[in-house]
């Protein structure tokens, strides 16, 4: 990366904020996003606090939800009512598809952003642009295909980290045979496909994985392979529980960090929450890649969009500063601490960052690189919701076979796709 643009744009950033901060007032800046829960709430304060020293009061727009689905149906019901927030946290597909009904603002038209290019990831841009034309405001990587170990109970038993699944299966046998619960788990459909998702990319490998959940290719959804995913993914119902229905991943996480679980699979937004109860990697936890997907990085930015308002100057200068907060060094390094992500933008200070977040920063740069399908990155969430209801169905059934389910999984994208 190239320093001296980092600098330059850093102090750009700065010195626009400042300039624009001594002619603009303070005006309530809403936005919307789904971080309700403690880590999730800490790195929120972030952004709130950042945003104050340039003189935007942030407005609260949060809609409860883990995975963001209540607040996309929110803010759809604000849109077509014409009063949609300053600012959505919007990601991945759903960025060209609101943008088709040209309420976004163009980040290109709003600020300088031709020096992007030197400190952001091509995959990152790529998320967050149009047809080449900035849409949306890039802060983090999440990695999504983590399994967290808890260090206590797998030094009670002298255990290893399983890295394939036929060790996952063997260690969460011997740990309930024990008598301790081997998995945490959260009862809502996202959550079931979460763990589908790293299933997935272990049986069929990146390529296919590819093919399949954002190129939709019936080739791959039909496969052998495929119902061996499926399978696979059946077997760990067995450590789930009737109590956890409907259960919240943070609430999942709970059981897990306070020692009365053994795994947990999760994207490393988690870490962010056990950061803020004072738990710290390696000590309390550990991060490996799940079983079979070591050279995989499966990852979720996240982004935030800005709506077209009224547009007066004061509200248009806003947007601005917002956007120049968001993509700076500073703000990206605090939040994704507080968050357990990794910066969006590349080459920044890491030092402040624990030991999964500077293997994630080094993953990301060496490993194969796959869009989360449940987190918003393969596909719209219109086509993302209807596919994991698929997935988390055939979970929690007794009666569905893997075979039927990977056919009704090929007849929904068929008709997702209108092939
Ligand atoms: C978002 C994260 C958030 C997580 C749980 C993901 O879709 O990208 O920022 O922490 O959902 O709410």
């Amino acid at each position: 990366m190239n320093k001296k643009n980092l600098i330059s744009v850093s102090s750009f950033a700065c010195i626009s904020a400042f300039v624009l901060s001594t002619t603009v007032s303070a005006a309530p800046f809403e936005v919307l996003h789904w971080w309700t829960e403690p880590g999730e709430l800490q790195s929120k304060q972030v952004l709130v606090d950042h945003l104050k020293v340039n003189d935007i009061e942030f407005e609260d727009f949060a809609i409860v939800g883990g995975g963001g689905d209540g607040a996309i149906h929110v803010l759809q019901m604000r849109a077509l009512s014409g009063t949609p927030p300053e600012a959505a946290q919007i990601k991945g597909p759903d960025i060209t598809e609101w943008n088709k009904l040209s309420m976004l603002v163009s980040i290109d038209k709003l600020v300088d952003t031709r020096a992007w290019t030197n400190f952001l990831p091509e995959v990152v841009i790529d998320h967050v642009s149009v047809d080449h034309e900035y849409m949306g405001v890039p802060i983090n990587i999440h990695r999504v295909n983590w399994l967290w170990l808890n260090t206590k109970i797998f030094k009670r038993f002298g255990l290893a980290a399983p890295t394939t699944w036929k060790q996952f299966f063997a260690v969460a046998d011997f740990i309930q045979a024990k008598g301790v619960k081997p998995l945490s788990m959260g009862g809502t459909p996202w959550q079931d496909a979460l763990l589908f998702e790293s299933v997935a990319i272990s049986v069929l490998g990146p390529e296919n994985y590819i093919k399949a959940f954002v190129h939709f290719d019936n080739n791959v959804i039909n496969s052998v392979a495929m119902v061996d995913a499926f399978k696979l993914f059946k077997r760990l119902h067995r450590y789930t529980s009737i109590a956890q229905q409907g259960q919240d991943w943070f609430w999942a996480s709970q059981s897990f960090i306070n020692d009365q679980a053994a795994m947990f699979f999760m994207g490393d937004w988690v870490k962010g929450s056990w950061t803020a109860a004072g738990k710290e990697a390696l000590k309390d936890y550990r991060c490996v890649p799940a079983p079979g997907t070591d050279g995989v990085f499966s990852y979720n930015i996240d982004s935030f969009v800005l709506f077209k308002k009224v547009n007066t100057d004061i509200e248009q200068a806003n947007q601005k500063i917002f956007v120049d907060t968001l993509i700076s060094p500073e703000f990206q390094i605090d939040f994704s601490v507080a968050k357990g992500s990794i910066p969006a933008r590349q080459n920044v200070d890491l030092s402040r960052f624990d030991s999964c977040s500077k293997q994630s920063a080094y993953d990301f740069d060496h490993k194969t690189k796959v869009p989360s399908f449940t987190q918003n990155m393969a596909t719209s969430s219109h086509q993302q919701g209807q596919i994991i209801q698929l997935i988390s169905d055939y979970f929690n059934s007794e009666s569905l076979s893997a075979e039927e389910a990977v056919q009704q999984l090929d007849v929904m994208v068929k008709a997702l796709t209108s092939k």
